[in-house]
């Protein structure tokens, strides 16, 4: 398989090139900036792109890379920091922007040269998105520029003899016009690529792979119905069908019918589905608790046990299987040491199953990439495009204590939520949206009885990361529409209030 290799210097859009670069059917791996040459060399990458940075190049303690990657022969792509260190490697001069002219921040009128093949098919002129303070005071020899603003003389270089290409803007930021096809030229014009990353002969090629390692071992796997265990699921049972154990913890804090659906949605394998009802069983658990962070542990240590439990039945496995996907192992080139983030989808497991290895089938994927192979393999669309949900469920969206009878009311108002969405199709304007249980009860009139029940609050948030987020601007009609429908069909709720705070200050979940 072709490879882009990107080389992470701590820039904040690195990841964005890496989807970037996929979507263009290239596969590509992001290293942190300190990988010994040797490694990355081993990879064979067919180009490598050099990613922005908050640092300056000229700075000593600035990431640097080792200068023999110039002579290797690999058409090398720099953004921002990178094609700065570009300039900096090979003869040219980068300095702080001296007046604030030349330093460019945000939207920025371009222009430019479409005989370069970077820009080739490309209009002359577009917007750009920029963030740079330094700036290359001398190109280095052999270079031409390329690109051009008003501020600025030098936006691009390029040494097209030897591949090098250098732009001071974000080309993969969709505020910059026509990015993706200078990410594709770059790829297809300068790096030659054939574009052989499909979901399809991926599926095909995990498949094998996935046979080849289990043989003829036991798989066991958590599975939470949210996207990733069950493409993860699906993947395994499609590579080794019987030998999978999947079990599914029914902690009765699932959304309405969500155990039916996912049962279902597996019945088409010839696997061991193990669907636990232990409902009363977490429901005694948090009997009378309700702090947040206790009711989180209680169903994260019951969980465990309940696992456990489970897969001692299910006897000596050989691999314990993970929804893990790339997003949550990729290294960060930031910062002296590289940091790792580890997640677990299910967190503590391996502590507590007795397994000889751990296999994550998903861990080169990206979210979309994910949802694209759950596809591929049938899952339904309810299933592979399904919102966050998160692990302790309708737990921390019941405030205060939890009783069954409120997680039915519960269920039945966001299910209507979601519902009345998905009709009008605004579901797909959203990130996550869902109804909350609060403790509060208020005075209402129905019929010609007094009321004094529940008030219900909505929630539905726009992101792209769900660090920060947007309250969602859902039409007042929509609104109406479900109010009307759950306080005419779910009793206990007689008020309906609409969450209209954005992340920070308030978080997406009310707990
Ligand atoms: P907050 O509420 O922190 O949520 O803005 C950010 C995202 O994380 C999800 N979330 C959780 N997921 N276990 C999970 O698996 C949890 O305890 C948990 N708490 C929040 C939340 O749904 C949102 O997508």
């Amino acid at each position: 398989m072709e490879k882009i290799l990107i080389i992470d210097f701590g820039g904040q859009y690195n990841q964005l090139i890496a989807r970037r670069v996929r979507e263009c059917n290239v596969y590509c791996e992001v290293k942190p900036y300190t990988t010994p040459l040797v490694q990355l060399r081993a990879m064979e990458p067919i180009g490598i792109i050099f990613t922005g940075g908050p640092q300056s190049v000229y700075l000593e303690g600035s990431p640097q890379v080792d200068p023999d990657i110039f002579t290797w022969g690999v058409p090398i792509l720099g953004i921002c920091y990178g094609c700065q260190l570009i300039a900096h490697n090979l003869g040219g001069q980068v300095t702080p922007a001296q007046d604030d002219s030349a330093r460019e921040y945000g939207k920025t009128i371009t222009h430019f040269d479409t005989g370069c093949k970077l820009f080739q098919g490309l209009p002359r002129q577009g917007v750009t998105w920029m963030s740079h303070g330094d700036y290359m005071a001398r190109v280095p020899e052999g270079f031409a520029l390329t690109a051009r603003s008003s501020a600025c003389p030098n936006v691009a270089i390029a040494d097209e003899g030897r591949g090098f290409y250098g732009v001071q803007f974000h080309p993969e930021v969709d505020h910059t016009e026509h990015g993706i096809n200078m990410i594709r030229n770059f790829l297809y014009e300068v790096c030659r690529a054939k574009g052989d990353w499909t979901m399809g002969d991926y599926k095909n090629t995990a498949i094998a792979r996935l046979r080849e390692k289990i043989g003829s071992g036991k798989v066991l796997l958590a599975l939470s119905g949210g996207v990733d265990s069950s493409v993860a699921a699906a993947l395994l049972a499609e590579a080794v069908g019987s030998q999978l154990t999947c079990v599914f913890v029914d902690h009765g804090l699932m959304r309405l019918n969500e155990g039916d659906e996912v049962e279902e949605a597996f019945a088409k394998w010839d696997l061991n589905f193990v669907r636990v009802d232990a409902e009363s069983r977490f429901l005694l658990k948090l009997a009378g608790v309700d702090e947040p962070e206790r009711k989180r542990k209680i169903i994260g240590g019951e969980f465990i046990r309940v696992f456990e439990e489970e897969a001692k039945k299910v006897g000596a496995v050989d691999f314990l299987a993970q929804g893990t996907i790339y997003p949550d192992v990729i290294e960060s080139g930031a910062g002296d040491a590289a940091v790792i983030k580890s997640h677990h989808n299910v967190g503590g497991l391996p502590d507590y199953v007795d397994f000889k290895e751990i296999i994550e089938p998903l861990r080169m994927l990206f979210k979309d990439e994910v949802r694209q192979l759950g596809r591929e393999l049938g899952l339904p669309e309810y299933l592979v495009s399904r919102q966050p949900f998160p692990g302790p469920g309708l737990a921390i969206r019941i405030i205060g204590g939890i009783t069954k009878e409120k997680a039915d009311i519960l269920r039945q108002a966001d299910f209507i939520f979601r519902e009345e969405m998905a009709q009008a199709g605004e579901d797909k304007n959203l990130n996550q949206y869902f109804a909350v249980l609060t403790n509060t009860r208020s005075v209402g009139v129905m019929g010609d009885g007094r009321t004094y029940d529940y008030t219900l609050a909505l929630r539905a948030v726009t992101t792209s990361d769900f660090m920060t987020a947007d309250w969602a601007r859902i039409p007042y009609d929509l609104l109406d529409k479900v109010s009307g429908r759950i306080v005419n069909e779910v009793r206990g709720i007689n008020r309906i209030v609409y969450d209209i705070t954005s992340k920070p200050p308030a978080t997406i979940e009310w707990e």
